[in-house]
This record gives structure tokens, C-alpha cells and sequence, in this order.
């Protein structure tokens, strides 16, 4: 066996090549809506923009940027981008979008995240932002942590906005416990479509995600010797994970939460960890 042949090396082919094939499928998609986006909409999402604070003239690292429209909407805010995303076809989705939008100081770089630092030559951030939908994609969390703290510069921070991992053991109602939420391992899936289009005609439809749990997560942080500054759980979530929810919104953001008077869980957790200096 190759190093390319191993379990994980196979895994994660698999995974660039289901995200590859998704990326036009994404960028033509109402979900991500690219024309609202260069018309001027924010893509970013009200509680993120106040948990991550004033950007001007930092510079920002987004990790798993897919195609860049999040990353880009720092870049409005003022920061300078960088985006970093193993998907080849997204990263030059990314730099079109990039220049169609007049920001061409944005860089985007195609890597796995845990080449990261090599990639980026040693290069360190001032925020590394990444998330909603991101972790659970890596096979290790404690080698994610430690990329993002070498990725940090002195007095940086990391701040992640994720969908809980509580949230995968309901069934689709979000009312009955049916997964372990302590297993680990890769999972496997072998499903067409995606979360902006279930009905789309896809060939390459195997995955693997991992599951982390949030302790997993915040003491593979500290480990790094980043200093925690907030953990928030959010009572909502960004899509329809349960047929129960209801759709409201949060300031700016169109969310979805649990009908009043039905026991909540987390749906969403956010967290800043900082880098002394
Ligand atoms: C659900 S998307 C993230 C969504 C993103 N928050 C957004 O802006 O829409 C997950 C992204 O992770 C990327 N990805 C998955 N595994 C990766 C890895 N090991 N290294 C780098 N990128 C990876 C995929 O290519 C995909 O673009």
C-alpha cells in the first residue's frame, strides 16, 4: 500500500470528489444566491459578524471556504482575506467570484487543511475563521486544533460557528435519540444530491464525515494552549434539521428553531479562542 492508498488518503479523495462535482451545483444555486451576493448582500450571518467584532485591517484566514462567499463577505467588512479549500473547482470559483466582486487583493489557495501551514509557507493570521459544516469533514480534531493554533500570530484568534453535534442523534423530528452521540470513526454515506438541491443527478456520491464531540473539540483547543473566550450554544439553526422547525429570524438572519413550547437542545454552538501574545 501507497501512502495514497490508505484509509484515510482513500476517504478523503472520496469526499474532494463528491465536493468537487457539488461546487457548480452550489454557485448556481438560489441557496448560496451569487447574484444577491455581488448585488450586495451579506452573506454572513448577524451573530457571527457580532461574535468575531470589527475586522478592518486584520487579516483573515477561512478555512474550508468552499467557494468563497463567506470569505469574501470579511473582505467587504474590511479584512484582508485569504481562503483555503482542498476542492480545486472551488477555489477557482472562488477567485471568479473574487473578481467579478472587485476584490482582487483576496487569495484563495487549494489544500487540505492540515497542509495548511506548509502551504501557506509559515504565514500566520490574525483570524482564523471556519465552520458550519466544516469539522465535521476531518478526520482528526486534535491535528485541526493544533494546524489552526501554528496558523494563529501572536494575540490571534480562532472563531468557529458550528451546528452542534448534539444534533446528530435525533431522529428527523428532533424528539427521539437514535445515534450514539460518542461514536467515532469515519461514517460513510452514498447519497445523490445536495443540501442546496436533494432532487440534482450527482455520480460521485460516497462521503465520509467523522463526528466530533464538543468537549473533543474544546480541549483539543486548549491543548493547543489557545485560551478560551467564549463557548456560546444557540437555540437555532441555519436550515430545516427537524421537521418540527419553525423559521424565524434573528435580526438579519433567517433561522430555524424548535415550535414554542417543545424542549430545546443546542442546534449551534460558537466559540473564540485566542492565541496569547
Ligand atoms: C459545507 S462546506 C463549508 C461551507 C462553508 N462554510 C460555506 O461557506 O458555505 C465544506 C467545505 O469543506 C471542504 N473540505 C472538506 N474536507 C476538507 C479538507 N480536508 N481540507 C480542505 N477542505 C475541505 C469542502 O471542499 C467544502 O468546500
Amino acid at each position: 500500500m501507497t501512502t495514497d492508498e490508505t484509509p484515510e488518503a482513500v476517504q478523503l479523495a472520496a469526499n474532494r470528489a463528491m465536493w468537487d462535482e457539488r461546487v457548480p451545483i452550489h454557485t448556481a444555486s438560489t441557496f448560496y444566491d451569487i447574484p444577491g451576493f455581488v448585488a450586495g448582500a451579506d452573506p454572513l450571518r448577524s451573530f457571527e459578524v457580532a461574535e468575531v467584532g470589527e475586522v478592518t485591517g486584520k487579516s483573515l484566514l477561512h478555512l474550508q471556504c468552499h467557494f468563497g462567499q463567506d470569505t469574501l463577505g470579511w473582505a467587504r467588512r474590511g479584512a484582508t482575506v485569504t481562503g483555503l479549500d482542498f476542492s480545486v473547482p472551488a477555489v477557482e470559483a472562488a477567485r471568479e467570484l473574487a473578481g467579478t466582486v472587485d476584490l482582487p487583493d483576496a487569495r484563495f489557495f487549494a489544500a487540505d487543511v492540515y497542509d495548511a501551514v506548509k502551504v501557506l509557507d509559515g504565514e500566520t493570521f490574525d483570524i482564523v475563521y471556519t465552520g458550519l459544516g466544516a469539522l465535521c469533514w476531518l478526520p482528526d480534531i486534535t491535528r485541526w486544533a493544533e494546524t489552526v493554533a501554528a496558523l494563529l500570530a501572536p494575540g490571534g484568534f480562532l472563531y468557529l460557528s458550528e451546528f452542534h453535534p448534539i444534533t446528530d442523534v435525533f431522529d428527523e423530528n428532533g424528539l427521539t435519540v437514535t445515534t450514539d452521540y460518542f461514536r467515532r470513526g469515519p461514517m460513510s454515506w452514498d447519497e445523490p444530491g445536495t443540501y442546496t438541491d436533494a432532487t440534482v443527478e450527482t455520480e460521485n456520491n460516497l462521503s465520509y464525515e467523522w463526528q466530533h464531540g464538543l468537549g473533543e473539540i474544546v480541549s483539543a483547543l486548549i491543548g493547543t494552549g489557545l485560551r478560551l473566550e467564549f463557548l456560546h450554544e444557540h437555540d437555532f439553526s441555519l436550515f430545516k434539521r427537524f421537521t418540527s422547525f419553525e423559521r424565524s429570524t434573528d435580526g438579519i438572519t433567517e433561522v430555524y428553531r424548535f415550535p414554542a413550547g417543545q424542549p430545546r437542545v443546542p442546534l449551534m454552538y460558537s466559540l473564540r479562542a485566542r492565541k496569547s501574545s
